[in-house]
């Protein structure tokens, strides 16, 4: 369908295409000096030691939560929304799911009390979320995690170039997982990293990336190795020299991106004011954040099915933000009816507005005319 306001679009110019034809042109296509440029770069970007880059986050959320021991017997603290691979990660480790409610409807992030009351003597770690890129609570967290001795996994997929009083989203726990998806702020098509600041942890995730092996075919065709030994059972979460020289164009673009997401957010926050239409974080203190996405929620008297449709007959394309984990087959035939009020309520009346940084403002001002439209019928 050819939408006259997409959900998202790429920020796809000259130099990515430069970028992609160089790699093809040096033929060295599976991880190498681009790789460890992009990642070192990253690193320097969101303040972290360590940054793994792997081909997608939900390997990098599989990742971290192998690299803290989680497995059998274990149960993880989980946001239900958020996107499956949050979750997913955790069961294929073998370890349970608790999921755990959001603090409000204007504020969609994880809530620290409902952590504290979950955690059991099976609680292995919390995965944290941020979503849109707005920071979860993370004093409150970081407190009940150290008071329990518990490791924190920012699934940071929303986050890049994120910040919170200057500190990058992705480096306030033990591990962060960014994506780099094709809808993402920083997009490369299929892409993810790690970060952390633990060498041993770093050291464990760069093993199993590469089938737990000692050395990478880049180090042998370097000549710096000649043979490998395998030390833990690993995976081929590799991303590639295209990939990273992607992600290396598109580090570049990300600031000044996420500038003019915090703009339209803005907009669209100034446009509603007024009208029966909940805008979720518009009420936080504004700090350098990534704006990944734009919620809101729908009057109850509203039905979101028939506003989406609107929306589609307009060309406006929209999204929701999402289905909670909890509510899906795969989840209910293993936990069973799960108690989250906040976070089915929310879910129940949130739908996601076009936004990207190259939208226009007539594409901006065709959709805000168009939501008060179908929201207040005239
Ligand atoms: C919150 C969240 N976590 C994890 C993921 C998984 O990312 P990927 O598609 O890079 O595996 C996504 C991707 O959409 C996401 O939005």
């Amino acid at each position: 369908m050819e939408w006259r306001v997409p959900l998202a679009d790429l920020d796809y110019s000259n130099e990515e295409i430069q970028a992609v034809t160089d790699v093809l042109r040096s033929k060295w296509l599976t991880m190498g000096e681009i790789t460890q440029k992009f990642e070192s770069e990253f690193a320097k970007m969101c303040g972290a030691k360590h940054a793994i880059a792997v081909s997608n986050a939900t390997q990098a959320l599989h990742l971290a939560c192998l690299a803290l021991g989680i497995g059998p017997g274990d149960e993880v603290i989980v946001p239900s929304l958020s996107f499956v691979a949050t979750s997913n990660a955790v069961l294929y480790c073998s370890a349970k799911v608790k999921f755990v409610d959001i603090i409000d409807p204007k504020e969609l992030t994880i809530d620290p009390n409902a952590i504290a009351r979950s955690i059991n003597k099976n609680t292995k770690a919390i995965i944290i979320m941020h979503y849109a890129g707005f920071p979860c609570r993370m004093d409150d967290i970081l407190a009940v995690a150290e008071e329990h001795h518990l490791p924190v996994i920012e699934d940071a997929a929303h986050a890049a170039g994120s910040f919170l009083d200057g500190k990058g989203l992705g480096t306030f726990g033990e591990i962060g997982c960014y994506s780099f998806f094709s809808n993402k702020n920083l997009s490369v098509g299929e892409g993810g990293m790690v970060v952390c600041e633990r060498d041993d942890i770093a050291e464990k995730i760069r093993l199993m990336r590469s089938h737990g092996m000692t050395s990478l075919t880049y180090d042998r065709h370097q000549g710096h190795a000649f043979s490998y030994d395998v030390v833990v059972t690993g995976y081929n979460y590799r991303i590639d020299e295209i990939r990273s020289a992607l992600g290396l164009e598109q580090l570049k673009k990300l600031s000044k991106n996420n500038q003019k997401r915090r703009e339209i957010t803005e907009n669209y926050w100034a446009a509603f004011r007024g009208y029966p239409i909940g805008i979720p974080f518009s009420h936080l203190k504004q700090d350098i954040f990534s704006y990944h996405i734009f919620p809101i929620l729908l009057p109850s008297e509203v039905n979101r099915q028939e506003f989406m449709i609107g929306c589609r007959d307009a060309g406006i394309q929209t999204s929701i933000h999402y289905r909670p984990i909890h509510t899906f087959t795969n989840y209910q035939t293993e936990y069973g009816q799960t108690w989250l009020p906040i976070t089915d309520y929310a879910a129940s009346r949130e739908v996601t507005l076009p936004l990207f940084p190259t939208m226009t403002p007539d594409q901006q001002a065709y959709v805000i005319d168009n939501v008060i439209r179908l929201v207040t019928g005239k």
